[in-house]
């Protein structure tokens, strides 16, 4: 299907997703130039290789001011809205931003069962650039239009026809259909298909019943509902002033509003940070001297057929289901019939759960919760391809299950241990195959929470640690590599920090105040309502488990455990909290907290100081990049890009401000060094800054991995 052909064929063909970088759009721009050039030319089919149709713009093109002569998906379009001669998308697999803003130019789209469609730009901090917040208003009225591209979530083909963003699912193969579709047309087109069928000659309207003199009410409500601009909420305000712009503007005018929204957010603070956060998630698993990590190496794919637990605790229980839930087998072994009742009720009440929010049918609640099956008997763990101890925090204790299971595992098997503060060689040291240990850090709840820290132990190999990425990928995880060292990534950063809390807590400054300042800068908590959610008795536990560097100035920790405040769980900690008070999970300040903080700061010795919130913000983030830095020196964490990962999947770091490192970049790491400096003179040693820190600050360079490693043969 080429020259002199009725109905062409322009295949989108950039692997790996079909990217529509400037390079490529000036080969579609000139496909099509050359269909529309082609008097015999009377339709055109656009289809995608590789098993997508396109994942949108390049998002590397971004990074830079685009060069005067670029060919931007913008243009393509243009091109197609211009032409007379009919187009249809024939849409297989992902159909993504600019992928699906070219469909949208088209003048029909069908797609297989299996497409997905969506506009994601809201993710990255941009809204649609390439007219789809003028065009899809047009298609589905602006109200869905708005909600689709503010949540940016693809929807299936199924959804896509029902919202009427697809004309059709079209049967496999779809090219096939499509061309015989376009032919059809093309040839003779009736009043229900017409050859041409442009969405920007039509007027857009809100929803149905909705009359257009709402707009305004409409516009205010849809702002009232978002977070503010400083905090996350820039491109999102931007997106419903353009679609504001498809309802009142002529459709060349709305398009040349967006094109300027879509400019002016480009270049914003918070969507070079989102952009970050997307290539850094995918750096993830791309470890340098391990092979079978990375995406396109065929060995990095590691079937799991059944997993084994041991452990029938909140953890234990929790990443049960977290493999059941992605159609994986478990067996947990526990003797203890009590925390068996306690784990069978957990699993049940969570599948329910979901069934009634409606996330899951009834057959599937069950058919998961049959998948875990509870023992007593370990030879049960015989079979498992991996196998997770999560028992009691002790290394004696966990050395025994160690010996145990190596007896019982099959040699292939993977041993993995869930510890948040042992040391996993003191651990693999219990068994015969040391290669085949090393951590899988769930976060609580193992279940919901995304993040899974990847320990590596001295001995462990390097098909152990591609494995535990396969793995990762099963449970649909980030799965970030640490060393092994105290607390790992995430926990060891998070020690520094709630050092600082505590520290300005005990200066007279208020848990309730620190907490609001953190929550200011994006944090969906503080550092004190965190500490409750996650346990003061963990949290000393942790603090004795460091022997002297964990003792703090003050005895707060121990004075609260005593009470009996062990954080929510307790209904107090450093809050208090109340069952009728937003279902008990909502912190209300507790001037009992405040009066222990100033008796204990009198016993040290420690005289009142108030911080302003500047300083406050200031000592929370940069003490986790201090922090950060020693672990990319010590090689702890591999990148900066790593730790900002653990941050805003396990921690809740706002990721409009990238992660920590990417925040020490933005703020300028020569400023942030300053600072350390400062605290360092004022508060003490354990402000010494990383010499990773000082060269990169010397250098005036950027905390980004190939400026870290240089720095570092400075220092
Ligand atoms: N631009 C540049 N590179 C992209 C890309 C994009 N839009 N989408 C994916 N890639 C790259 C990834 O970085 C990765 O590269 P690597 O192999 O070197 O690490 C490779 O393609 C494969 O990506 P994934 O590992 O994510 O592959 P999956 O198969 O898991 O997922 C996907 C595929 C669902 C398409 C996913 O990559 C994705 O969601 N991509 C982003 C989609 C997106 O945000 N599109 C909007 C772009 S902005 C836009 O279109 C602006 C317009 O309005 C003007």
């Amino acid at each position: 299907m080429a020259e002199g052909d009725a109905v062409r064929v322009i295949t989108l063909d950039n692997p790996p997703v079909n990217a529509l970088s400037f390079a490529y759009c000036k080969e579609l721009l000139a496909a099509i130039e050359a269909a529309e050039s082609d008097s015999a030319t009377r339709a055109v089919v656009i289809a995608g290789a590789n098993g997508i149709f396109s994942a949108g713009a390049d998002v590397n093109d971004f990074a830079q001011e685009p060069p005067a002569d670029a060919i931007t998906v913008r243009d393509v379009i243009g091109a197609v809205e211009r032409s007379e001669k009919t187009y249809v998308a024939a849409i297989d697999g992902n159909c993504l931003g600019g992928g699906l803003e070219l469909a949208l130019a088209c003048d029909y789209r069908g797609a297989s069962g299996r497409s997905r469609l969506g506009l994601p730009e809201i993710r990255l901090g941009l809204i649609p650039g390439a007219g789809g917040t003028q065009r899809l208003p047009r298609l589905i009225g602006a109200r869905a239009a708005l909600e689709l591209m503010l949540k940016g979530s693809s929807v299936s083909a199924e959804r896509a026809v029902e919202l009427g963003i697809l004309d059709e699912i079209t049967p496999a193969p779809v090219l096939e259909a499509a061309v015989e579709f376009a032919r059809r047309v093309a040839d003779s087109p009736t009043a229900e298909t017409p050859r041409k069928r442009r969405l920007s000659a039509r007027e857009a309207e809100i929803g149905p019943g909705v009359p257009k003199i709402a707009l305004p009410y409409v516009a205010a409500q849809a702002h009232k509902m978002l977070p503010p601009e400083e905090r996350g909420g820039l491109a999102a305000h931007r997106l419903v002033d353009a679609v504001e712009a498809a309802m009142e503007l002529p459709f060349a005018l709305g398009v040349a509003r967006e094109a300027r929204l879509f400019e002016e957010l480009a270049r914003s603070k918070p969507s070079l940070a989102l952009r970050h956060v997307f290539f850094a998630e995918r750096e993830l698993a791309k470890i340098p001297d391990i092979a079978g990590t990375g995406r396109s190496d065929a060995t990095a794919r590691h079937d799991i057929v059944s997993a084994g637990v041991v452990g029938a605790g909140t953890m234990g229980s929790g990443i049960a289901i977290a493999f059941a839930q992605c159609g994986i087998p478990v067996t947990v072994v526990d003797s203890n019939d009590d925390a068996v009742d306690k784990a069978r009720q957990t699993v049940m009440g969570m599948f329910m759960y979901q069934v009634q929010k409606g996330k899951l049918t009834q057959e599937e609640a069950w058919r998961r919760a049959q998948a875990i099956v509870f023992t007593d008997d370990w030879r049960e763990l015989a079979a498992a391809d991996v196998i997770v101890e999560a028992v009691f925090e002790d290394l004696d204790v966990k050395r025994d299950v160690y010996a145990k299971l190596d007896g019982i595992a099959k040699p292939s098997a993977i041993l993995a241990t869930n510890t948040s503060t042992l040391d996993i060689d003191r651990i693999a040291e219990a068994t015969k195959r040391p290669q085949r240990v090393l951590g899988l850090h769930f976060f609580v709840p193992a279940n919901i929470m995304p993040l899974l820290e990847i320990v590596r132990g001295a001995q462990t190999s390097p098909e152990a640690i591609a494995f535990a990425f396969g793995a990762g990928k099963t449970l649909r995880k980030k799965a970030v590599l640490s060393g092994n060292a105290f607390g790992f990534i995430g926990n060891r950063m998070i020690l520094d920090y709630l050092r600082e809390a505590m520290a300005l807590a005990e200066d007279g400054n208020s848990a309730a105040r620190i907490d609001g300042v953190m929550r200011d800068f994006g944090f969906p908590m503080g550092p004190f309502a965190m500490s409750d959610l996650s346990g003061l008795d963990v949290g000393l536990h942790i603090a004795r488990a460091r022997g002297d560097e964990g003792k703090g100035r003050t005895d707060v920790l121990r004075r609260l455990v005593d009470m009996g405040r062990l954080g929510q769980k307790s209904m107090a900690g450093f809050f208090r909290y109340d069952k009728a008070v937003g279902k008990g999970r909502e912190a209300i300040a507790d001037p009992v907290v405040d009066e222990i903080f100033a008796d204990a700061a009198r016993s040290a010795g420690i005289p009142a100081r108030h911080a302003d919130d500047a300083e406050i913000r200031e000592r929370l983030l940069y003490a986790l990049i201090n922090r950060g830095a020693y672990l990319l020196e010590d090689g702890v964490a591999l990148r900066p890009g790593d730790m900002d990962i653990v941050y805003i999947y396990g921690y809740g770091f706002p990721p409009h401000h990238g992660g920590p490192m990417w925040y020490a970049d933005e703020v300028g790491v020569d400023k942030v060094y300053g600072r350390i400096r400062e605290f360092e003179a004022q508060f003490g040693p354990q402000w010494k800054p990383s010499a990773l820190l000082r060269g990169v600050a010397e250098d005036g360079g950027t905390l980004g991995a190939a400026d870290a490693r240089k720095a570092l043969s400075h220092a």
